[in-house]
């Protein structure tokens, strides 16, 4: 038997394990729906936009484009803002994007963005409070950060 053929004999029965295993977690995953509720506690050291006035951070936040969610308005860099969201999670749906934006009088300005799978939340009922980075550029620095804790409520009508 040639080395590589070894090789694949011992490896294959574990891939297939791996696959299984990652696919019926995909599955369960897949199948859940239900209420997520997002508490937005704070944001900290957000980037400074706004080279002449003061900063007036704002946190949107959505799974689906179209039922984009909205924080209250704030000032400064390190904004308090206790607020409560609640989002319906669809069967399949494992991502919440989340964007700091300063107010402008004219045009509003991107501070940070980011993604965070739901994956953990939707399978254990609750994450946080921690904070989610807002990542600069690939990463490597980050342009604040938000302060937030998640519960999942399972749907299962
Ligand atoms: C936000 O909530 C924290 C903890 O419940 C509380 O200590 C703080 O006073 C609240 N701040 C505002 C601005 O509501
Ligand atoms: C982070 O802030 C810097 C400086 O304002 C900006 O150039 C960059 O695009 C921001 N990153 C993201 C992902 O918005």
């Amino acid at each position: 038997m040639k080395f590589t053929t070894i090789i694949a004999a011992f490896l294959a029965p574990v891939l297939v394990m791996a696959a299984t295993t990652e696919e019926e977690t995909i599955e369960i995953m897949a199948s859940k729906k239900g209420q997520l509720y997002v508490k937005l506690n704070k944001a900290t050291k957000l980037t400074d936009k706004d080279l002449f006035g003061k900063s007036d951070p704002f946190i949107e936040m959505w799974i689906e484009k179209a039922y984009k969610q909205r924080s209250k308005d704030t000032k400064g860099l390190n904004p308090t803002f206790n607020e409560t969201f609640c989002f319906y999670v669809r069967p399949g749906q494992n991502k919440l994007n989340i964007r700091a934006v300063d107010k402008d009088t004219f045009i509003n300005d991107k501070i940070g963005e980011t993604s965070i799978s739901l994956s953990n939340v939707i399978s254990t009922g609750s994450e946080g409070p921690q904070d989610y980075k807002l990542p600069k550029w690939l990463g490597f620095s980050d342009n604040g950060s938000v302060n937030m804790q998640m519960q999942f409520v399972e749907d299962n009508s």
